[in-house]
């Protein structure tokens, strides 16, 4: 499948590449700063710019464009609601926009933070949302905007993004932090009361590629099937890396002082995406296991 990768040096977009490569897909990344190692040719593509963009589609001609481009960083959204709008609402409408004029199929990811994390039970996909924060606002604007479109087009929603970078294998996020803080013998306080349905990158990348294959549409969450609060993903970490669980200690949201507000029960309902796909979503020691041999290096 001719694939086109918008933010192609993330966390996901990184694992989207190197997955649809790994499958003997044509693959073409975009990327806003030059990625290091990318196993494929890469432009450079501001999303906010739909002109190019639309240019860029017309060049490379794919069958499937998947959008990980976004502005991610949660609290530099609240200071930057623009932007956020511009980046994570205006640019996936206008890419799906010109997907369906060319009736190229179109996936674009989204955030459990459109949800307010109030609920108790995991949601699913027509579970209400009430975004907390600028951020999931414009995430959620997003997903409006790329249904509006009218393309037939796929939403998946992930949940707490971590893993390995998919050119260069190395840890990438949370697990980074920890692994730093544990190797060093400094202590690290994890919340205990925040759950979240972790979403490992190479896998989730692998699992929106098996959608676009089978022409799935819609919402769907990709996540594992673990509900766990980062204290207790935390533990597993230390344990996977040999280091000291004991380094792990209890933390609460309150401990810190952040621009926005975070939601604290955001685990998605997993079901759809095993439904869609007839197998289970991983654990998240399943997940932490694939990725064993960067834990320990
Ligand atoms: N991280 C999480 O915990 C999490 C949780 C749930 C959902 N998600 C969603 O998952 C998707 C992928 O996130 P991720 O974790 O891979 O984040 P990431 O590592 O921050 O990747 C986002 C990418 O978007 C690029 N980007 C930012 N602004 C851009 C712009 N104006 N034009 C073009 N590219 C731009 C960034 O490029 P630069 O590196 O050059 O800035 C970066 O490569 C996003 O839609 C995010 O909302 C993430």
């Amino acid at each position: 499948m001719r694939t086109l990768v918008l933010g192609a040096n993330g966390q996901l977009g990184s694992n989207v590449v190197a997955t649809a490569f790994d499958r003997g897909w044509d693959v073409h990344g975009t990327v806003r700063s030059p990625p290091g190692g990318a196993p494929v040719e890469c432009s450079r593509l501001d999303v906010r710019d739909a002109d190019r963009a639309a240019a860029l589609i017309d060049e490379r001609g794919p069958d499937l464009v998947v959008n990980c481009a976004a502005m991610t960083d949660v609290d530099g959204c609240e200071a930057d609601p623009e932007r956020a709008h511009a980046v994570n609402a205006e640019a996936p409408g206008a890419l799906a926009a010109a997907c369906a004029e060319r009736e190229i199929s179109f996936v674009h990811v989204s955030t459990d933070y459109v949800f307010d994390g109030r609920d108790e039970a995991p949601y699913d996909e027509s579970a209400e949302t009430n975004p907390l924060q600028v951020y999931g606002e414009s995430k959620l604007a997003g997903e409006r905007a790329v249904r509006d479109a009218g393309a037939d087009s796929l939403v998946a929603r992930l949940s707490f993004v971590y893993g390995t970078h998919g050119f260069t294998g190395e840890l990438t996020g949370f697990p980074a932090w920890i692994r730093g803080k544990l190797a060093a013998g400094e202590s690290v306080p994890l919340f205990t009361d925040q759950h979240v349905t972790p979403s490992r990158a190479g896998q989730a990348a692998a699992t929106l590629l098996d959608l676009a294959d089978r022409g799935e549409s819609g919402t769907v969450h990709v996540a594992s099937r673990s509900c766990l609060t980062p204290y207790e993903f935390g533990r597993l970490l230390a344990h996977r890396s040999g280091a000291d669980p004991a380094l792990v200690v209890e933390g609460a949201m309150d401990d810190v002082d952040r621009e926005a507000t975070r939601p604290r029960r955001t685990c998605l309902d997993v079901s759809a995406v095993e439904a869609a796909l007839g197998r289970q979503q991983p654990t998240t020691d399943d997940d932490l296991a694939a990725i064993d041999e960067a834990l320990t290096s």
